[in-house]
């Protein structure tokens, strides 16, 4: 046999598949479920179960472990002790890093720069494996248009496009970059599919997603990961259209193995496949075995249901033993792959420590991409060293070391944060008076106990800067909120700090665009954190003084309040979309108005149709202006492509990075097409005054979409093209397809 380039993604030596069919050939029923069972680990211990388990090849995967003491011994148990010395794969959530935590994911997505998130994911990657991990359950790439939803923390926004090339970026630095080959580490596509669309943003919620729309939006940012190499997937724990994703042969079977040929390892979820059975899937643990070995998934993560069920249900013949080598074969693919049998063990010194300020510089540069100005009247930002003399820091999320890394961090090290308070006091003292009041006891608390100070505070102050948000906790898995506003009374402490007339920016850190509607209108200055990791502080301080500027760009859309999810910008038109100048304000319709008085278009009445800040916005201390957009050619066929550019001048004082975006639409289709669809973007850098042409290549294919056949079609006709710096570009052009 020929080493061949693999179905899809990671090549195929022909010496491994020898191995492992030889394996195959040779292993009991028994070892063969041990290869599909993934155990929690002992927490820094291994007990006499784990031990027997291990030797006696009943268990092939072991999840949270994170000793690297007791990693390799579980590796020698593996290699020295079970009868066909088959390493283990060894898994945890490294979600937006380890010991240096990142920002969280969809604050990372608002840096819009691939190469930046696979670099953090590289560094994550390094110090996972550096503590024995091979396989890292990131990235986590759910689109999702709820901003209710806790997980949106950890996913990469509502935007197949953007979405598909950070989470290819995320698994190209975690699989490919650890510079040793013995440390390779394995990612995991998660979670298959929907899961981001969970019924009212409440995890682990039904989802019911139209077919075309989930070819079209839903699954992308997956197939992008499957091309980037991913080595796994995760299926999601919800129910897509009446099927549990974790028993879905469409998405396992059909979609995932035959038409993107993936031939990667497929886990379930933690318990998700004994949890067929409260969906109402399934009697109990020997369907539900049957139900997710049949549809496709090989390890189950957590819970027996294989352990207990497999032997019987193919001694009935319900499952057939074609299915169970299929699912072995691809785990041990795997740990071929990750060159485990030939080196499971790690060295056991840790990360070294000579890489610990690498690893800091990475997630402060992250940090500085990710925060978004979202407001700056006055250009109250940069703060001016030179004349202030005072700074009133208020808001106890300004100084807790913990708050700012975000949900997820099981191995972050909260010693090592850099506070905003800390980095201000540094930057700033002694010239400048840095005046701290907490405001509030958490930013769930209600009350005024911490208000008379921090208004204090503001009053002997030249600015104020007032962060607000949530703390970790408010989002993650399992941390869905139904008002997505500011918790607690922080509303009313915004109102009360601002009418101190002092100048007033709020830093918010939450883990999910919160509905800031009136509390927006009171500040001055909005710079959005979202919870930006170890070096929060330290970038959030080089912003704040202008020793960079801003340059995140958001990456979902911000509600002006809940009852207008979902929000996002690709939506499709409606026969009666909103015109300009809506809403008439709620308060002002006359009593006994007419029906139809205020218009009977697409609109809330007390919220219009817009978000209040839409995709892909984000300022800079410098200005953007775009200008001249050409198409060359203004017609093409389908299998072509053109060149859509335009000039970007930075019109401000600074030099700054702006984000330039290419949306396009497809004017008439035989499916309702978005208003408008992201399909390409860039990060430029400018010098006050340069003007720069910006072009991509737009091709023919980039214009397909899942017609009523569910076939991906390209249909002959007019588009529109824009580019510019948010979804609401306004400088477009028309181009023509042909047939
Ligand atoms: C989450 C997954 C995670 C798994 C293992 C589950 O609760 O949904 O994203 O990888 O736990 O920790």
């Amino acid at each position: 046999m020929q080493d061949s380039p693999g179905r899809r993604g990671l090549p195929r030596h022909a010496a491994d598949e020898r191995r492992v069919g030889a394996l195959i050939r040779d292993m009991t029923l028994e070892e063969k479920i041990g290869q599909l069972t993934q155990v929690q680990g002992g927490e820094g211990a291994i007990p006499d179960w784990l031990h027997d388990s291990v030797a006696g090849g009943r268990t092939g995967s072991v999840l949270n472990e994170v000793d690297v003491g007791i990693a390799n011994e579980l590796q020698r148990i593996a290699r020295q002790e079970s009868r066909l010395g088959i390493p283990l794969l060894i898994a945890r959530d490294v979600i937006h890093g380890f010991r240096t935590v990142f920002p969280i994911p969809l604050a990372q997505a608002a840096s819009w720069n691939p190469e930046g998130v696979e670099e953090a994911a590289r560094v994550a990657a390094t110090e996972a494996a550096a503590a024995g991990i091979n396989w890292i359950f990131a990235p986590m790439l759910d689109i999702t248009r709820d901003p209710r939803w806790g997980r949106i923390a950890e996913c990469l926004g509502e935007d197949p496009c953007l979405a598909s090339a950070l989470g290819a970026a995320m698994v190209r630095g975690l699989q490919d970059g650890a510079p040793n080959p013995r440390r390779r580490v394995a990612a995991c596509a998660k979670h298959l599919a929907g899961y981001g669309a969970a019924e009212a943003g409440r995890d682990y919620a039904a989802a019911s997603i139209p077919e075309g729309e989930l070819r079209d939006v839903y699954l992308p940012p997956f197939r992008a990961a499957i091309e980037a190499g991913v080595a796994s997937v995760m299926t999601s724990f919800s129910d897509l259209n009446g099927v549990p994703a974790t028993a879905n042969p469409f998405l396992l079977r059909q979609v995932l193995r035959e038409e993107w040929e993936f031939d990667g390892v497929v886990v379930s979820d933690w318990n998700a496949i004994t949890e067929l059975a409260v969906h109402g899937l399934t009697e109990g643990d020997r369907q539900s075995a049957r139900e997710a070995i049949n549809a496709g998934v090989d390890i189950e993560m957590a819970s027996g249901a294989y352990a207990g069920h497999l032997p019987d249900l193919l001694r009935s013949g319900e499952v057939s033993e074609a299915h169970i080598d299929e699912a072995v074969a691809n785990v041990l693919r795997l740990k071929q792959r990750l060159g485990l049998f030939e080196d499971a063990f790690t060295p056991p010194g840790g990360v070294p420590t000579s890489t610990a300020e690498e690893h800091r510089r990475v997630a402060r540069r992250s940090a500085l991409e990710s925060a978004v100005l979202l407001k700056n009247e006055g250009e109250v930002l940069p703060l001016r060293a030179d004349t202030l003399r005072s700074v009133a820091v208020i808001g106890y999320l300004a100084d807790d070391p913990y708050e700012q890394l975000g949900t997820w961090i099981f191995d972050g090290d909260p010693d090592l944060s850099v506070t905003l308070l800390e980095a201000l006091r540094e930057r700033l003292e002694p010239a400048v008076v840095v005046d701290y009041a907490r405001g509030m006891e958490t930013t769930r608390s209600r009350g005024r106990k911490y208000v008379d100070e921090a208004v204090a505070a503001a009053r002997r102050s030249d600015v104020v800067l007032l962060v607000v948000g949530e703390e970790s906790i408010l989002s993650g898995e399992g941390h869905c909120r139904a008002d997505i506003g500011l918790p607690g009374s922080q509303a009313e402490l915004v109102a009360e700090v601002a009418a101190t007339g002092r100048p007033l920016v709020l830093l918010v850190m939450a883990g999910r665009p919160l509905a800031l509607g009136d509390v927006a209108e009171r500040a001055d200055a909005i710079l959005y954190l979202w919870h930006p990791g170890t070096m929060g502080g330290a970038a959030v301080a080089d912003l704040l003084t202008g020793v960079e500027s801003p340059s995140g760009k958001l990456p979902v859309s911000f509600p002006r309040m809940t009852g207008q999810i979902p929000i996002y910008y690709s939506r499709r038109n409606t026969g009666r979309p909103a015109t300009a100048g809506m809403p008439v304000p709620v308060e002002e319709i006359p009593p006994r108005a007419p029906q139809t008085s205020v218009g009977n278009r697409s609109f809330h009445l007390d919220a219009g149709d817009t978000p209040l800040w839409p995709f892909g916005y984000g300022l800079s201390y410098a200005r953007f202006e775009y200008g001249d957009l050409r198409l060359a050619p203004d017609t093409i066929s389908a299998g072509d492509a053109l060149e859509v550019s335009a000039n970007v001048t930075n019109a401000g004082e600074v030099e700054a990075v702006e984000v330039v975006q290419l949306y396009v639409r497809d004017l008439v289709a035989s499916v309702t097409r978005p208003v408008r669809e992201l399909k390409d973007f860039r990060r430029v850098r400018l010098a006050p005054g340069e003007t720069r042409r910006v072009g991509f290549r737009l091709a023919g294919a980039q214009l397909a979409f899942h017609g009523l056949d569910m076939r991906p079609v390209i249909e002959p006709g007019r588009f529109r093209v824009w580019i510019g710096g948010s979804s609401a570009a306004d400088l477009g052009a028309e181009f023509e397809l042909t047939a």
